[in-house]
């Protein structure tokens, strides 16, 4: 069977333990408000200089190393770790928003997420491989560095809209940001995840509680003959399909600062898409 791998398990060692067939590591990350901390010079009673440490935290997570493509949601991947960092970034601006997950995989955007929040955070995936259940575990697993709620839910990108179960509309109509990583690796899913864009857009005009989408993707280059040139075809494939979309398509700079331990490379993109 043809299998594919995460490069980020071989570019930091997250501690990864393996019992039996369960596979557990330990993604590392510094709190934002360490930063503030890190700036101030204090003294003690003495007069001595006090040296700030920054506080530190660890999201432990069960994941597979390597799986076919069809379950590459139970591994973990860059972009998860670019968004986990823009959300510390901006936590006291999507304090109190309602934020939804796409295509969370194994929930550690979800769960860097609701470290910061404190209200609801859907996080949602097409349900393969017992991907749902693996989160649940996951976010019971990291219960103790919550402050908000979390809440796991089926959500297929290729499902017909009229299939959504009613937790689901509920929940879309009650997001304000919506969040996904390295969603598209198909033509295929690209279109759905589109239509998706589309739908909730469309549902955020509709109930007057407008959305705003972040996604994070990191650019696979590819050499083709036929391009005689390194292309990325899943990211111009998406820019070809929504050239013309009534969309605001922003490419944010990656200028904010890193929390999570991995290697923030070149080809990591984070968009952030928004109804005209
Ligand atoms: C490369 S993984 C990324 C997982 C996670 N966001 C991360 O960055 O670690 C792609 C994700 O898209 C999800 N996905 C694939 N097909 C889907 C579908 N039809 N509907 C919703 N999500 C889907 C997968 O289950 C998986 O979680």
């Amino acid at each position: 069977m043809f299998t594919v791998t995460s490069e980020i398990y071989g570019e930091n060692n997250y501690q990864t333990t393996r019992d039996g067939g369960k596979v557990v590591s330990r993604f590392r990350f510094v709190y934002p408000d360490s930063e503030a901390k890190l700036a101030r010079i204090t003294t003690d009673k003495d007069g001595d200089l006090e040296v700030a440490r920054p506080r530190r935290g660890v999201i432990e997570l069960e994941h597979s190393e390597a799986t076919e493509l069809r379950l590459v949601g139970l591994q973990v991947w860059r972009g998860a770790l670019l968004l986990a960092d823009y959300l510390f970034s901006k936590k006291d601006e999507f304090s109190g928003k309602t934020l939804m997950e796409l295509g969370a995989g194994v929930g550690l955007t979800s769960i860097a997420a609701g470290i910061h929040n404190p209200g609801r955070i859907y996080c949602t995936d097409v349900d393969l491989g017992c991907i749902l259940k693996l989160i649940r575990g996951n976010v019971q697993r990291n219960s103790q560095l919550l402050s908000g709620k979390i809440s796991v839910l089926e959500f297929d990108f290729l499902a017909p809209r009229e299939d959504q179960s009613q937790d689901l509309v509920e929940a879309i109509d009650n997001s304000d940001i919506i969040l996904a990583a390295d969603v598209i690796y198909s033509d295929s899913l690209t279109d759905a995840f589109i239509s998706v864009v589309d739908n909730l857009l469309e549902r955020g005009r509709q109930t007057r509680r407008h959305k705003t989408i972040y996604m994070a993707l990191e650019k696979r280059y590819v050499f083709t003959l036929e391009d005689c040139d390194s292309v990325a075809p899943m990211y111009e494939y998406l820019i070809r399909q929504t050239v013309n979309k009534p969309w605001n398509m922003e490419h944010l700079p990656l200028d904010f600062p890193q929390y999570f331990e991995y290697d923030r490379c070149k080809q990591l993109i984070l968009i952030k898409i928004t109804g005209r």
